[in-house]
């Protein structure tokens, strides 16, 4: 997959191409990330590419020329491009499966007030990562890179995403490794039981459980599997 990624501020994500789970991708060529400095696009030796909102207001507005110049000079018929709003969509788990399996992405990044809005329409999509508000697009673009790239082929265990918290729609289990008893703080006994057929059972009961305290918003909407509903049955039957 290859990331092209239109900002003002490439040099915000040097350590974050560099470590981890990341890093090990991007060297093992399974993500290529560019950069394009918008600024490059604008025109004389002042190289502005903001300016004052029409009808007044505080703050810079990006403009059109040097974004859909920049633009331009990326995309292709195999491009997505996505822009980095507090407007947009709502970004999920859901969303990040499906932008895993595009050829060329790429995240275009405003700053100060935002972009003017007749830019909107050359992107496929306006994606929001949470109900606030950033000084810019960079994290969020980052937020959505570190989201696809882990699930791309190669990046982490196939299996290590499977369980993982909104996943199928909830919460993961609660997770707890050595020692079994930290200065009396236990691991739930099961745990340690070697059954595992009772294990996926407590497991799949703490995620529905969770859920329902933590984010009554997913648990609500959440389409129960045969193998959940025989599992609250029986819970709620010894209770
Ligand atoms: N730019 C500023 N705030 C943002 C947000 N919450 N999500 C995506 N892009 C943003």
């Amino acid at each position: 997959m290859k990331i092209t990624v239109l900002t003002l501020f490439p040099e915000m994500y040097e350590n974050f191409l560099k470590t981890s789970i990341i890093g090990r991708s991007i060297e093992r060529g399974l993500a290529e990330v560019e950069f394009v400095q918008i600024r490059d696009f604008a025109p004389g030796n002042y190289k502005h590419v903001d300016d004052t909102p029409f009808g007044g207001g505080s703050g810079m507005v990006m403009k059109c020329q040097p974004v859909l110049d920049a633009l331009d000079s990326v995309k292709t018929e195999d491009s997505y491009t996505l822009l980095m709003s507090p407007a947009g969509t709502p970004y999920s788990q859901a969303k990040a499966r499906e932008l895993s399996k595009k050829d060329h992405l790429i995240l275009l990044c405003g700053h100060y007030e935002g972009l003017d809005a007749r830019i909107n329409k050359h992107v496929d999509e306006l994606v929001s990562i949470g109900d606030y508000v950033l000084t810019g697009g960079e994290l969020a673009s980052m937020v959505i890179m570190d989201s696809v790239i882990r699930l791309l082929k190669g990046s982490i265990r196939d299996t290590s995403t499977d369980e993982e918290s909104h996943e199928n729609g909830l919460l993961e289990y609660p997770q707890y490794t050595h020692p079994a008893d930290y200065k009396g703080d236990l691991v739930p006994e099961i745990l340690l039981s070697g059954n595992h057929a009772k294990i996926r059972e407590w497991r799949v009961l703490q995620s529905l459980r969770l859920t329902e305290k933590v984010r009554p918003d997913l648990y609500a909407k959440h389409e129960f599997t045969e193998e959940e509903k025989k599992i609250l049955k029986k819970f709620k039957d010894c209770e």
